[in-house]
């Protein structure tokens, strides 16, 4: 039905208009209280087998939804009436920006992927953080786990990140569940330099201790969200950085720049004609399962970690969770499969719980690793 929908309606419009449409009929059907209920009843039913707990928070299940769909926090309760078991909102930059020019955001319909440079367009978190607080003192809809995703404003010179990553801190870590550290978006000039070491040390250190200043009746879980493209050695050196610093968790991963190696079936040219940007969705599937169970060989249970990226079905849930993941996100699928996908998702994952020798998701984790070893 949806499918047949996307096909008629959506694959016609422009990707980002689609997407602004999409999004004001979910922040519409979240606002009328009949129908919140109605879909929240048929597109989210809870299964309680699937109840995780991870980053010291207890939620529905572990699918949650990736940063960028909702960057202003402004679908919160939207989404999380779509079946999502947490939402990350953001990526936020301590100023407001427009992204780049558009056309930015891509579809490559029969690699069932995204290609996108939208460039963290964004209110700033000032207005973010406004928008939180009042959600919150709003009594929302949904009690929900929300995840708040930082990165850089782009006119903010490298040398200047960690001020600029401090400041959006301040404003929004009493409003996160947990908050993310994006040092891995592709569309900011220099934004990835900071996964290297000593960039990232400084940064996460001085993020840490602004969100305690900020926060001091709790502490707010920090993960940091790495690319697709780090070499292995690097991938090593922000687990082992990470534990070092005890961070909470690593998101992985973000957009690949990478158009090699992904098995893409749409042609050459018209990739190339697209030109620079992240991809997203299916073709992505493979490298961030790899980095995911390089992650966990790593870190073990020390972290949490957060496998997304090309994650399009209940066994590709269930795969990352074997691979080590706690939780699991997903976006790009989202574009292509609507609004029964959670449903599915749920749905699917309770029957592999049910099949398997586990007793509980939580068993569940990093247990293929666990098979190889023993
Ligand atoms: C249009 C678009 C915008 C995105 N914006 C952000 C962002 O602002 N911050 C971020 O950390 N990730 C962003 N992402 C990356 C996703 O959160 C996710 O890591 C990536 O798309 C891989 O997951 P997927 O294959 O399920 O889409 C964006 C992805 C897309 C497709």
């Amino acid at each position: 039905m949806y499918r047949f929908f996307f096909r008629l309606v959506f694959r016609r419009m422009d990707p980002e208009q689609a997407h602004h449409v999409a999004f004001a009929w979910i922040r519409l059907a979240a606002r009328i209280p009949v129908l919140r209920t109605f879909a929240a009843a048929v597109l989210a039913p809870r299964h309680k087998e699937l109840r995780t707990e991870a980053l010291g928070l207890r939620m529905h299940g572990p699918f949650g939804l990736a940063a960028g769909f909702d960057k202003n926090a402004a679908a919160i309760d939207g989404m999380a009436m779509l079946g999502f078991d947490h939402v990350e909102i953001g990526t936020v930059t301590a100023q407001p920006q427009p992204g780049n020019p558009k056309k930015r955001l891509f579809r490559l319909v029969a690699d069932r992927a995204l290609i996108n440079r939208m460039g963290f367009n964004n209110d700033g978190s000032a207005a973010v953080a406004r928008r939180l607080a009042e959600r919150t003192a709003g009594k929302p809809a949904f009690r929900t786990t929300v995840g708040v995703n930082i990165g850089k404003t782009k006119i903010v010179p490298e040398a200047e990140a960690v001020a600029d990553y401090v400041t959006s801190t301040e404003r929004l870590a009493a409003h996160a569940d947990y908050l993310v550290v994006n040092v891995s978006s592709p569309n900011t000039p220099g934004l990835r330099n900071l996964q290297a070491t000593e960039a990232l040390r400084p940064l996460l250190t001085a993020v840490r201790e602004a969100a305690d200043r900020t926060v001091t009746d709790r502490r707010v879980p920090l993960l940091v969200k790495i690319a697709p493209d780090l070499a292995d050695e690097d991938v090593d050196a922000v687990a082992d950085l990470a534990v070092e610093l005890g961070l909470d968790g690593i998101i992985a991963t973000n957009t690949t720049i990478a158009r090699e190696g992904l098995g893409l079936c749409t042609p050459q040219r018209t990739v190339e004609a697209i030109g620079a940007g992240g991809l997203s969705g299916a073709p992505l599937k493979q490298r961030s399962l790899e980095v995911l169970r390089r992650l966990y060989a790593r870190v073990g249970d020390r972290i949490t970690l957060v496998g997304v990226g090309g994650v399009e079905t209940a066994d590709d849930v269930w795969e990352r969770i074997l691979a080590g993941a706690t939780l699991v996100q997903g976006y790009s699928a989202f574009i292509y499969e609507g609004p029964f996908w959670c449903r599915a998702i749920h749905r699917g994952l309770a029957e592999r719980l049910a099949a398997s020798p586990y007793a509980t998701l939580a068993d569940a984790v990093g247990a293929e690793h666990r098979k190889v070893t023993a």
